[in-house]
């Protein structure tokens, strides 16, 4: 499984020069097959909801692709199915070995865990020559812990690259059986309608499918840096990386340079606890003044979900409360459409389409970013920068903020706003956010 990560990141695999490297590559290819431990558990989990699968579907003809009524469809036009020949192959092979392979491959020996520790890559970074970088030093630590800590630091907080090879197979893993389990309910054609959140960097040949709520303006900074067409990430304000137009989106290229991109860039995408996702949103784009949002979104769910709002509130469309914006959202006859800031993120990316090469989560977003950046290669001074550009005297939401809003729902409430993002859950592996739901 290391390997395929490797074979996702080409460059490096033909660049690790590794001392005693057969042994240690053979234990490279056992530390990949330890961490079903966790991926067990969760197919345990996901077997107990083994029965609900059919409701599932049911969810989401009821309300789960209720689509926005914008005309989406205008710029679609049908591009031929995608092969992706040896994705195919390894999925069927993986999903062999994942469910035989991880007993006895959880057999290190004393002298492979010795070796890990004592012996760093040595990586030759693609941009600056040799570098005998600590960035990829093996870990010293065998735990395959969850990533949950929100660390920005950069520098020693690569150290667990080993750490990270495994979590981020683990994850595209877990994606690939969740994608194969629904497959039913999911297109096979890729349509431009798909692709039209993924911006391109031709330079290091990378597809980035934007979520809002996820860091995506830093991110995008960090894309127009990797571009050349900043010089670094400091000074980049928030309207000349949304609206510049210094990124390229995919959607806007030729069908052929599309396919062509989507089958040899490096495609990635980060990924947020769902509910701390759409309190985010709600607090960015309702509670906090926003003429636009209040105006589109506002006013017909204060006019629709009120029972007797006031003359101003009806004119502004200011001071919808997250009650109201839930019941809108829960709504299958929504007065409003849905937005890119509140829609599911497999609505956004289409991950069972696309398949990304790396799912990272916004909740250790300084540590992944920088390992991904490490990856592709990028200058080493680059990292992602730590903006908060919307309403900076805010407190970021966390978990704790998260709750507050949440106490103001129905218990069938959160019942149903977890069934509607059930699916983003399901593929990034988020634990159910409150112990009554099911
Ligand atoms: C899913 O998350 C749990 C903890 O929340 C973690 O232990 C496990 O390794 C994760 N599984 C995958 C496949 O990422
Ligand atoms: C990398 O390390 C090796 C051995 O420790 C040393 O011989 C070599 O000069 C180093 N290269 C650089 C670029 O520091």
């Amino acid at each position: 499984m290391i390997a395929q990560l490797w074979a996702s990141f080409p460059f490096l695999a033909g660049r690790l020069l590794i001392s005693e490297s057969v042994l240690l590559l053979q234990f490279a290819t056992d530390l990949a097959c330890c961490l079903p431990t966790s991926m067990r558990l969760a197919s345990t989990l996901r077997q107990s909801r083994e029965t609900l699968s059919t409701q599932d579907k049911e969810r989401h003809k009821s309300y789960g692709y209720q689509r926005a009524q914008t005309p989406e469809g205008v710029l679609t036009s049908l591009i031929p199915p995608m092969q992706f020949p040896h994705t195919e192959r390894r999925k069927q092979k993986a999903s062999a070995m994942s469910q035989e392979h991880d007993m006895d491959s959880l057999h290190v020996t004393k002298r492979q865990l010795k070796l890990l520790k004592t012996s760093p890559l040595v990586i030759q970074n693609k941009n600056s020559g040799f570098s005998n970088s600590s960035v990829f030093a093996a870990s010293s630590s065998l735990s395959v812990s969850p990533l949950d800590s929100f660390s920005s630091s950069s520098g020693s907080a690569l150290q667990g690259s080993w750490k990270f090879f495994s979590i981020l197979e683990a994850r595209k893993q877990l994606m690939k059986e969740i994608c194969a389990k629904y497959k039913g309910s999911i297109s096979k054609i890729i349509t431009r309608s798909h692709v039209k959140h993924l911006y391109v960097e031709d330079k290091h040949k990378l597809l980035y499918c934007q979520v809002p709520k996820t860091g995506c303006s830093n991110w995008k900074r960090t894309l127009m840096v990797l571009a050349g067409k900043a010089s670094n990430v400091q000074n980049i304000q928030h309207d000349t990386v949304h609206y510049g137009g210094h990124l390229k989106k995919l959607e806007s290229f030729s069908q052929k340079e599309i396919m062509h991109r989507l089958e040899t860039y490096k495609k990635f995408v980060f990924v947020r606890e769902p509910f701390e996702r759409i309190v985010s949103a709600y607090r960015d784009k309702l509670e906090n003044p926003n003429d636009y949002y209040h105006n589109l979104f506002g006013k017909p769910i204060i006019s629709k979900y009120r029972l007797n709002p006031s003359e101003e509130a009806l004119r502004t469309g200011s001071g919808v409360m997250f009650k109201e914006f839930i019941q809108y959202l829960l709504d299958v006859h929504r007065p409003v459409g849905m937005d890119i800031h509140w829609d599911q993120v497999n609505q956004l990316c289409h991950p069972c389409l696309i398949h990304y090469d790396f799912i990272g989560k916004f909740e250790n977003m300084g540590e992944e970013s920088n390992f991904l950046l490490r990856l592709i290669g990028a200058p080493l001074s680059l990292t992602l920068p730590t903006f908060k550009d919307r309403n900076p005297g805010d407190e970021r939401t966390s978990l704790e903020i998260t709750k507050k809003y949440f106490s103001q729902l129905s218990m069938l409430e959160r019942q149903r706003l977890y069934d509607f993002y059930y699916m983003d859950y399901l593929m990034f592996n988020y634990s159910k956010p409150f112990k009554d739901l099911y």
